[in-house]
């Protein structure tokens, strides 16, 4: 018998979600592919992460099935499903530390010491805090604890992570960095992960694809350049809009030329010379000024 080659991690099939009369998701169909980093987008109350909570079992969906690698999870409680979650504020448990958070799903599923230890180890340099396994998370910084919340929910190696605006508590500078870091370790790990979000910048510097959401139903499913390009509704048009897009040539270490301008981006350093790229350029108003 032939093994069947799927590409898709996760398949959501017609979810559907009443909260009595009132329907928060709409028959959502969306295959997540292995390895990619997918962002949910979408305005407040618009269902995003409802969805995310059908998806970690923390809430049942009214309708429709959940599939991972093939698997119906759809009835699965949140323990017997293969996922870690971030949510936005913090939730490390405070009365514990650090090393404790992070060892807590593995000590559940009986881990011996000694690997728990060296695991704890392994993820503390992984997410760039090393040593810090005695400290308590009140003596961290949000962005250490955010920190601390991705190691934990990467503790047993799951399949599918899933972040729920992760970054939205912290300060500008704290989220551009975070923002670099969970991308670049989402990547060495290869861990297929479903980010929401409700900033655009956000999910544009850091997606593979994006779904953008509206009112409980999906508008749109694509690439950066497809969203941006070619809107599929108005509504993504509206929301995802205010871009500039320049055709623009790298010269290497961040730095780009578009007609007469030269312009340098952080983060963009990967582009060597030579290579023809798009900028995506969104104006930027002082407070007060008027839009
Ligand atoms: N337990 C609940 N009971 C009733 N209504 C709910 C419940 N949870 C969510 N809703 C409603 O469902 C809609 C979608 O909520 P959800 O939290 O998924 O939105 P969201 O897209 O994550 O928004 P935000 O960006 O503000 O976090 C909202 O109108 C919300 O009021
Ligand atoms: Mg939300």
């Amino acid at each position: 018998m032939e093994t069947e080659v799927t590409h898709t991690a996760l398949a959501i099939e017609g979810v559907h979600k009443q909260f009595e009369r009132f329907t928060a998701l709409r028959r959502i169909d969306l295959a997540v592919r292995h390895g990619e980093m997918l962002c949910l987008l979408g305005p407040s109350g618009c269902g995003k992460t409802t969805l995310l909570r059908i998806i970690a079992g923390l809430e049942t969906q009214s309708g429709g099935r959940i599939l991972q690698n093939g698997r119906d999870i759809s009835w699965l409680p949140p323990s017997k499903r293969d996922y870690g979650i971030v949510f936005q504020s913090y939730a490390l448990f405070p009365n514990i530390t650090v090393a404790e958070n992070i060892a807590y799903g593995l000590v559940n599923r009986k881990v011996p010491k000694q690997l728990v230890d060296d695991r704890i180890t392994e993820l503390l340099e992984l997410v760039g805090l090393p040593g810090a396994g005695g400290k308590y998370p009140s003596q961290l910084s949000g962005g250490q604890q955010q920190r601390v919340a991705l190691a934990r929910a990467l503790a047993t190696s799951p399949r599918l992570l899933l972040l729920d605006e992760p970054l939205s508590a912290l300060d500008a500078l704290e989220r551009v960095r975070l923002r670099g870091e969970i991308r670049r370790l989402q990547q060495q790990l290869g861990v297929t992960t479903i980010m929401v979000t409700h900033d655009q910048e956000e999910a544009l510097s850091m997606a593979d694809r994006i779904v953008v959401m509206n009112h409980g139903v999906i508008e749109q499913v694509g690439t950066t350049a497809d969203i941006y390009e070619r809107p599929a509704t108005p509504f993504v048009a509206d929301f995802v809009g205010k871009m500039n897009v320049l055709p623009a040539v790298a010269l290497g270490d961040g730095r780009f030329r578009s007609g007469d301008l030269e312009l340098e981006c952080s983060g963009a350093e990967r582009y060597a010379a030579g290579d023809n790229v798009r900028l995506y350029v969104r104006p930027m108003f002082p407070t007060g000024a008027a839009a």
